[in-house]
């Protein structure tokens, strides 16, 4: 197998964070930073992002099945804490749902385990076009405002700059392709009540593309989960609110 690129932090029990779409490892610069105090932190760029290879076809479930393959392939071997932000935590779902014996902890952030209903998947084919037609800076600009709540809108210019950059430096062949998975994405509610590893629920509180709800939804179905919603961040909570997000997530891990 190809490996992933990789950022490797800290030493102590392994946390995995998984990025969202269409980011790269970088979107977890704050938690890496914070967290290789105390973990040993590692970061992918999944497939075809950031500096990983790109594969034939993106799927949820055959990109978690690379992330175990890639746990063998650098000896990860002992259970690990993951995390997953949206797209991240369709891939956690689907990882917790293949490899159970391999996890020790969950962390959901701004996620849902519902799949996409006939509407979102048309959004989806449009978005396809547009980034086959006019790349991944226009994705970009699509989306940016969906992902930030009102303070980051209004008072974060610096952070909209960098989220904006790293969606667009992101090749375009590999944001099709993930649209793609993600429009095609498992229903992962039925697994949901057989989750057996403590697991915290993140979501900011104005998050517009992964409402609270689909987090209280989450929390709700997972036996024990942990809700935390964090005011006055949207999507991107790690990112708009890193001080409130790494406390929590410090606090369960
Ligand atoms: C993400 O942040 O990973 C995406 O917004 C997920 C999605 O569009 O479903």
């Amino acid at each position: 197998m190809k490996t992933l690129t990789f950022q490797d932090r800290g030493s102590g029990a392994t946390v995995v964070f998984l990025h969202g779409f269409p980011f790269d490892s970088a979107m977890w610069r704050p938690q890496l930073d914070s967290l290789a105090a105390s973990h040993r932190v590692l970061v992918p760029d999944l497939p075809g992002f950031g500096g990983s290879p790109a594969i034939g076809a993106w799927t949820i479930d055959g990109v978690a099945k690379t992330i175990a393959d890639w746990l063998d392939a650098i000896g990860v071997k002992e259970p690990i804490a993951l995390a997953g932000l949206s797209m991240g935590g369709y891939l956690a779902l689907s990882f917790t749902r293949q490899f159970p014996h391999r996890l020790r902890k969950l962390i959901l952030a701004d996620t849902k385990a519902d799949p996409d209903d006939a509407q979102a998947k048309e959004g989806r084919n449009a978005m396809i076009a547009l980034v086959n037609s006019k790349g991944s800076a226009a994705v970009a600009s699509a989306m940016l405002p969906k992902l930030v709540g009102n303070r980051a809108k209004v008072r974060d210019a610096a952070l909209l700059e960098r989220v904006h950059a790293m969606m667009s430096r992101q090749c375009p062949c590999t944001v099709a392709a993930a649209i793609a998975a993600l429009r095609d994405r498992p229903d992962a509610t039925s697994g949901l009540l057989s989750i057996a590893v403590p697991t915290l629920v993140v979501v900011g509180a104005e998050d517009a593309l992964t409402p609270v709800e689909k987090s209280q939804f989450l929390a709700g179905k997972i036996p024990g989960a942990k809700l935390e919603v964090i005011e006055g961040a949207g999507h991107l909570s790690n990112l708009e609110s890193p001080a409130r997000f790494n406390a929590a997530l410090s606090a369960f891990l």
